[in-house]
């Protein structure tokens, strides 16, 4: 058995724990997917021919699981991930699995990994389902039988602790207009390697692409979406397409903004031009990266310095408040694993 690991020294990497998800769907039948199974965390068995391994048919999400100081453990918006992992599978041809039982997994998967959910403060629980198209296929065309995996990893922060980041602008986007940057697809990852590699060589933390639109227009980076204050107060980001994924911390963020904060928020085409004219601050919000403000842009001999976090500092300590259940859940965002494991069990 797995021991859990040092909770002080937790990184972001990958350790194995006890239990993992898996389901099979056959897309001949209805309704496609069986009732899934949990069962101990080992390899997988896949036809060297299946189509994921040739042809990239498969999408992913990324949620987690969070100890509160009151003990109790939560998952933050499982079903907005939920819908995001259907609307994934229907763009990349697989079978969408229904919202419901991705919530009823999600909460098993954290509950019967429960010795791995870092103490309060400490770290989370990161829960990695994913969709691959697994029919022995040679020429690509849609898979009939797609396989559901999902894992869990205990999980420390992406950067250091108290690291601004410092981005490196891209002249290119991340994923082409018409293409799949609005899905969590395992290719729009494998394409971005070599870049951050050179960036890191620079002293970059991480990319910055543009958006889709050939216009000098920022997008999203790596593993994250992008927010800027303006000089006005107001924050802005760049507006949702097919070259941009839809992050839940986004959409969370955009909500804690104008509900909580009581800012103006603009989801429109913001030009790289602008934002180095206007931003006073900016900062980066994803699931791994949580809200990460950014201390620097910079590019081919340019570089622009951000303003220290305010925005940042005040939306992380919201977000962090209601997923850890530190502060009341206005949204009803967080779901309680014991609560959905006592039904599930009843
Ligand atoms: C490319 C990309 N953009 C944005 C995000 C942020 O999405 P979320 O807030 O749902 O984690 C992620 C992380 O999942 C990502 O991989």
């Amino acid at each position: 058995m797995n021991a859990p690991p040092d909770w002080d020294t937790l990184g972001f990497a990958f350790l194995a724990t006890d239990w993992m998800y898996r389901a099979e769907a056959d897309t001949d039948r209805d309704p496609p997917w069986e009732a899934g199974r949990f069962v101990p965390f080992g390899n997988l068995s896949l036809s060297p021919a299946a189509a994921v391994l040739s042809y990239g048919c498969g999408c992913f999400e990324g949620l987690k699981a969070r100890r509160g100081v009151d003990g109790r453990v939560r998952l933050f918006r499982p079903d907005a991930h939920g819908a995001r992992f259907a609307r994934s599978a229907e763009r990349l041809a697989l079978p969408p699995f229904a919202v419901a039982r991705f919530v009823e997994m999600a909460a098993g998967l954290a509950w019967r990994n429960g010795r791995f959910v870092p103490p309060a403060g400490k770290g989370t629980l990161y829960l990695r389902p994913m969709m691959h198209g697994t029919e022995a296929l040679l020429g690509a065309r849609r898979s009939r039988y797609a396989g559901l995996t999902a894992y869990a990893s205990p999980v420390g922060d992406v950067f250091g602790r108290d690291q601004g980041l410092r981005l490196k602008v891209m002249g290119t986007a991340r994923a082409a207009t018409g293409g799949t940057g609005g899905a969590k697809a395992m290719g729009n990852y494998a394409g971005v390697l070599l870049h951050k590699e050179a960036a890191v060589r620079e002293g970059f933390d991480d990319l910055l692409f543009l958006d889709g639109s050939g216009r000098a227009q920022l997008g999203e980076a790596s593993g994250a979406n992008l927010f800027c204050v303006l000089d006005d107060g107001t924050l802005a980001t760049p507006p949702l397409d097919d070259t941009i994924l839809a992050g839940v911390t986004r959409d969370s963020a955009v909500r804690v903004a104008e509900e909580v904060l009581g800012l103006r928020v603009e989801q429109r085409p913001l030009s790289l031009v602008e934002v180095r004219a206007r931003a006073r601050e900016a900062f980066c919000t994803g699931t791994g990266w949580s809200v990460r403000p950014v201390a620097m842009l910079g590019g081919d001999g340019w570089e622009c310095r951000l303003g220290p976090p305010d925005v940042a500092t005040r939306m992380g300590d919201v977000l962090e408040g209601i997923r850890s259940g530190a502060h009341p859940d206005p949204f009803g965002w967080t779901v309680d694993v014991a609560d959905r494991a006592e039904l599930e069990e009843a």
